[in-house]
């Protein structure tokens, strides 16, 4: 994680300057303290240049000015647009181009006009989240070869009020990062023991942990899960992870216990498609199949890190999908936990599988306020909304008014899709209580249908995920590669509408 210092705004002596800038306040006319100082320290060099530059100040324009003078390595301008109500994830997108930017610096202060403590903190999170690099198994790249930032200030009149924002920020920062690392590793090392063992070490925030085994799911039923371990070497886990955050252990003080919330993720270390198997062609993408769960595991770091006032509950089924000789077969018939049977016409519609057990056992054992569960479960999700949103699919609106509002907060974006009764008759089966596929037309839809039979009337939210837990191009504040979707707008949600 970044090293990030909060101190009043001053030029600083040496090292790169960021310049967050209003439109029209920019350029020509240099407004704003840090800005002029700068400007006359360096003998109108920065003024002079960011004219040539054209830079207006528009939100996500960008200029870099090398070696202005003053000391100065390099000034960076970056454009806020109109600062009036401007949201804290428009701060967090400029922190993050400001990121990037500064690769080269070892060092780096960050200013904007009247920023106060909590926008501060919030151009913090923005540099810490785009500075994030999974570079683990890189043993030759050179030093100067890896990108150099190591600390930023960021600058601002409100001190205290700046470093109690980003206290809770940084640790929503450490789910991500969490979740970001699960989701990069490949799967032979990050197979369901080895997440598993991550998970483990959460304890440490103070987070109940407890891992179930092969025995133990066997014992309870799990015919669904475990149909689908069966074809690895690598034997499947579940792991409940608690946080009473509200009844013990958190902030304020002890509350009678409420229902917890429950947080639910598919864990698919890789998804070969087992013996429906998946063609070679970007199969290695099969490793980000537990996307779901490392989301629920960030987030569940995410709220033990602040100290959230809330009980919750956070559960992923892990499980390993191969082909083999004990692998199960199209045309088998599975008894779930619910006591419900299916029939598996395609090995490859496995997540929906796993969730239905850890679900059942979700509601069953803990009777929590909601359910919502994140998985990478369907191509149809990404043909539907491609890469921009996630699909979620609700039993109750409110939850999916919160969810919906928590995306816009967060850029996290959401789309609601429909639920339906019609879209039953295509997971029919002539042998068993239903079959785990629907065909082709709304794929996506008949999965969520397929899961809601396992909620037991709860109130719930299923989120396809398929198409956000990565991303192939870098953005303000991700960087390509593992996203961490959900992580912050789980966040969100959850600190607006069910603490304290
Ligand atoms: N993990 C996949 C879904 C997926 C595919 C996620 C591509 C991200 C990118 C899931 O287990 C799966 O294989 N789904 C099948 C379901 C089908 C067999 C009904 C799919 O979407 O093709
Ligand atoms: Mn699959
Ligand atoms: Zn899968």
């Amino acid at each position: 994680m970044l090293d990030i210092a909060f101190a009043k705004p001053a030029l600083p002596k040496s090292g790169a300057l960021v310049l967050l800038l209003e439109e029209g306040a920019a350029a020509t006319a240099p407004t704003g303290a840090l800005l002029a100082a700068a400007d006359e320290a360096t003998g109108g060099a920065i003024g002079r240049a960011l004219a040539a530059a054209e830079f207006k100040g528009k939100r996500g324009q960008i200029a870099t000015i090398l070696a202005p003078g003053a000391g100065l390595s390099r000034v960076v301008a970056v454009g806020l647009g109109k600062l009036d109500g401007i949201a804290a994830r428009q701060l967090e997108d400029a922190g993050g181009q400001a990121a990037a930017a500064l690769a080269r610096e070892a060092a780096a202060s960050i200013s904007a006009v009247g920023l106060s403590g909590q926008q501060a903190g919030h151009v913090a999170m923005g540099l810490a989240l785009r500075s994030y690099r999974f570079d683990r198994y890189r043993t030759t790249e050179k030093p100067e070869d890896k990108p150099k930032l190591a600390k930023a200030t960021v600058l601002t009149a409100e001190l205290p009020k700046a470093r109690d924002a980003w206290a809770d920020l940084k640790a929503v920062a450490e789910g991500v990062f969490l979740s970001r690392d699960l989701v990069s590793e490949p799967a032979n090392v990050l197979n369901p023991a080895e997440m598993a063992e991550r998970c483990r070490k959460l304890t440490a925030l103070g987070l109940k942990v407890e891992v179930f085994g092969p025995k133990e799911m066997t014992k309870l039923g799990f015919g669904a899960l475990m149909g689908v371990a069966m074809g690895s070497a690598n034997e499947p886990r579940m792991v409940v992870m608690t946080w009473n955050g509200a009844s013990a252990g958190g902030k304020g003080k002890a509350k009678p216990a409420a229902k917890p919330l429950a947080f639910i993720g598919k864990g698919v270390t890789f998804d070969t498609g087992g013996i429906s198997i998946k063609p070679a062609g970007g199969m290695e993408d099969m490793k980000w199949d537990m996307g779901g769960a490392g989301t629920v595991i960030g987030l569940m770091a995410a709220l033990a890190g602040r100290k959230a006032k809330v009980d919750v509950i956070g559960l992923v089924g892990l499980v390993e999908n191969m082909p083999s000789g004990t692998a199960q077969r199209p045309g088998d018939v599975v008894k779930s936990y619910s006591g419900q049977t299916i029939e598996v016409i395609n090995t490859d519609a496995e997540g929906r599988l796993v969730l239905a057990d850890v679900l059942w056992y979700c509601q069953q054992k803990y009777d929590p306020r909601f359910m919502i569960d994140l998985a990478t479960l369907t191509g149809a999700m990404i043909v539907a909304l491609g890469h921009e949103y996630a699909g979620f699919f609700a039993n109750d609106d409110t939850l999916a008014q919160q969810l919906h509002a928590a995306g816009e907060t967060t850029g996290e974006k959401v789309w609601r899709m429909p639920l339906g009764e019609a879209y039953d008759k295509q997971i029919k089966s002539d042998i068993a209580d239903m079959k785990n596929v629907g065909g082709r037309p709304g794929g996506a839809i008949t999965a969520a249908q397929f899961i809601q039979r396992f909620v037991n009337g709860k109130p719930w939210v299923h989120m396809d995920v398929a198409g956000t837990v990565w991303s192939g191009k870098d953005s303000p504040t991700v960087p390509k590669g593992a996203t961490a979707f959900g992580v912050r707008l789980l966040d969100q949600m959850v600190a607006e509408h069910y603490e304290g």
